[in-house]
């Protein structure tokens, strides 16, 4: 091809296109064209590219896909030394860390407001980058390394598509920017997963994995690891851009071209704070990044300035750290559970430990394959990991001391509540017992299930009372709560005619429950409150639920092959049928929520949901919407009425653009669920 006049310009247009594209996807949160059209685009520009070398320049967007492998890394030199941070762990030690800086301040005649405003941002776990831009072009990028030299990984960083290559409007001659290099928690879990399918070396957590891809000397391996950025801040090396604040120069930064944190707010006093932390911490399990705490900085530049640092960190900003999620015991031994279905759970009895904001001394082990690859021994130090409301787990074993008195953890071949012999399905990794209600374990179980809260919420009948009430024979099914007598129950130990009697009332109001909430209470294998809502909401009543057929459970939205097996399979157990005619016959009363077409305000609309939202779980919202009488699709065509997008929303925001279909942001959910 020769390269002409006109060629040149459609180069040039391309790139700029493919850069605001970016941009607007990565910076802005809020792109205008769908992913097949940035595709278009840059396969025409590579396309040119291929026949005129010529056009072809290193800030180019085809330039991300990695370049020919290094040797070995060199190093770079910081043009300002990367630093660290001091931490603090509680309010109190918050608290100091303000009355030091106020008092600093006040020695060195700065003076401080009362109410001193803070930059708050989420402390991104994981890592440290600097970006070296000269006349609005990315030139070099190192890692901290011992903050004065790290190491050259600028072909590496180019593959990472939230950073520009070239900057927008009004930068500055030489301008340095600093930020985090992370990997997405689903991006995570999905190259672990890869990895274990080709049966190699998995990543620890999201960190690892970050720092694996990004130290990497074939950047073309960088590139397929969809690594994310965060900048948090920069030093003007040439030039002059003004700014007062950490908050203005992070505004400054996105102008340029980089992508904000958007979990970062800028508060007034100490108080607002340790809100501040509170609220990101109740939110950390829903982001879609890992993060380790909050950065809190004074946000004041000159007073940063009057403040300076004590060796080798900021006096004007600290991590405040989040409770650990991952810390390390001994696993003393190991006991086997047998849950509600019959699936045996090993767990680990562990020497005390404080992790997670809790005391744990139980971890679940998961089942016998993970034992084995993790390779796990009674008397081992091991990592156990307790992350927001999931049941503590243990990770991995520590090798480096591992003592010489270790012991393999040996299964039971037989139920330890019944005896029975365990089978383990093929292609299962679960090993369980059969013996459905007729394993005291498994009965104990699925009555402790069928009172829950969220099942038939029969207030009063607590485990341990449950657990009794079965050791003395009193309960042999779910159906024989119903037939409790005031007096048997006041005659236990322990038991008040009080006590008794309210969960006697307790049982006579459990008995109205609605279709889905008796579903979920039957405890079938798989079906969770939301696939139990489904169920209700697909099939007009419980006769007609039960003899459905496999073609029909199929066709609900939710609703897999193993799932709809798991549900003709409990329905053709005669026990459980038993066991339901007895319920009814003592009074159960299921209501059919007769639908109020007033209350459907959606009724007839298609809606789907997309991005990560913090205000509700997906099941939830769901649940709300399908109340409300609309469909929830899981991908945007021309039939979509609404698009909810959260944080993140990705392809399909743009495609509900280009097809015009109504946007939801998280903000207005609440009038469209009022
Ligand atoms: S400021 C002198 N801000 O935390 C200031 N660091 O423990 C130094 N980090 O090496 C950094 N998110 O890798 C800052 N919003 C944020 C951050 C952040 C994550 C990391 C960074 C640094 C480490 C210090």
């Amino acid at each position: 091809m020769v390269v002409n006049k006109e060629i040149e310009n459609r180069v040039f247009e391309l790139k700029e296109l493919l850069e605001e594209y970016n941009y607007q996807y990565y910076v802005l949160d809020a792109p205008t064209v769908p992913d097949a059209e940035y595709d278009r685009l840059f396969h025409e520009l590579k396309g040119i590219e291929e026949q005129c070398p010529i056009l072809k320049k290193s800030d180019s967007p085809t330039q991300r896909v990695g370049a020919e492998p290094l040797k070995k890394f060199t190093s770079i030199i910081h043009k300002v030394p990367m630093l660290s941070l001091d931490n603090v762990f509680s309010f109190d030690d918050l608290n100091d860390f303000k009355n030091k800086i106020y008092d600093r301040l006040t020695k060195e005649g700065a003076g401080t407001e009362a109410e001193m405003k803070f930059s708050c941002e989420a402390k991104l776990d994981g890592l440290a980058v600097s970006l070296f831009y000269v006349d609005g072009k990315l030139v070099s990028a190192g890692t901290r390394g011992d903050g004065k030299v790290g190491e050259d990984i600028t072909l590496n960083i180019k593959t990472v598509k939230s950073i520009p290559l070239s900057l927008r409007n009004n930068y500055p001659k030489e301008i340095e920017v600093r930020g985090e290099v992370f990997m997405p928690k689903k991006s995570f879990l999905k190259l672990n997963k890869e990895a274990e399918n080709a049966n190699e070396k998995t990543f620890a957590n999201p960190r690892n994995a970050a720092a694996g891809s990004l130290r990497q000397l074939d950047s073309k391996v960088t590139a397929k690891r969809n690594l994310a950025f965060y900048c948090y801040g920069a030093n003007i090396i040439n030039g002059d851009a003004k700014f007062d604040t950490q908050t203005e120069l992070l505004n400054y930064l996105k102008t340029l071209g980089f992508p904000l944190c958007s979990a970062s707010k800028t508060v007034k006093g100490i108080n607002a704070v340790e809100k501040y932390y509170q609220d990101i911490l109740n939110k950390r399990e829903k982001l879609e990044y890992e993060i380790d705490g909050v950065v809190i900085k004074v946000d004041d530049l000159e007073m940063q300035d009057v403040l300076g640092f004590v060796s080798r960190a900021p006096r004007w900003a600290t991590a405040y750290k989040f409770p650990a999620q991952e810390e390390i015991t001994l696993l003393n031994s190991v006991d086997f559970q047998v849950g509600r279905t019959g699936a045996i759970t090993p767990v680990a009895r562990l020497e005390p430990v404080f992790v997670g904001g809790v005391t744990v001394s139980n971890a679940t082990l998961h089942n016998l394959d993970e034992i084995e690859k993790k390779d796990i021994k009674i008397g081992d130090t091991v990592i156990v990991r307790r992350a927001g409301d999931v049941i503590p787990e243990v990770v991995c074993s520590v090798l480096a001391k591992r003592g010489k008195h270790v012991k393999t953890i040996v299964f039971p071949k037989n139920c330890p509540s019944c005896d029975e012999p365990l089978y383990k399905e093929e292609g299962e990794a679960v090993i369980r017992c059969m013996a459905g209600l007729s394993c005291s374990a498994q009965l104990l179980e699925s009555i402790k299930h069928f009172v829950s809260r969220k099942a038939l919420n029969i207030d009063g009948l607590g485990s341990k009372l449950v657990e009794k009430l079965v050791e003395i024979g009193l309960i042999k099914t779910v159906a024989d709560l119903y037939n409790l007598e005031l007096e048997s129950l006041a005659n236990l130990d322990r038991m008040g005619d009080k006590s008794a009697q309210n969960i006697i009332n307790a049982l006579d109001a459990s008995k109205r429950p609605s279709f889905a909430r008796f579903i979920y209470a039957l405890g079938i294998r798989e079906v969770g409150e939301s696939t139990a809502y489904s169920l209700a909401s697909s099939f007009e009543n419980l006769d007609k639920l039960i003899s459905a057929d496999y073609n029909s459970l199929i066709e609900i939205q939710d609703i897999g092959q193993i799932v709809a097996h798991h549900i003709q399979d409990f329905f053709a157990t005669s026990s459980n049928i038993l066991t339901i005619n007895e319920l009814l016959s003592l009074g159960i009363d299921i209501q059919y929520e007769e639908i109020d077409k007033s209350k459907q305000t959606l009724s007839g609309k298609t809606i789907v949901i997309t991005g990560t939202l913090i205000s509700h779980s997906r099941d939830e919202l769901k649940q709300k919407l399908k109340a409300l009488g609309a469909k929830v699709a899981g991908s945007v065509s021309k039939n979509t009425d609404y698009l909810i997008a959260g944080d993140k929303a990705g392809s399909k925001l743009a495609k509900a653009l280009e097809l015009g279909v109504e946007i939801i942001l998280e903000e207005s959910l609440d009038k469209l669920l009022a």
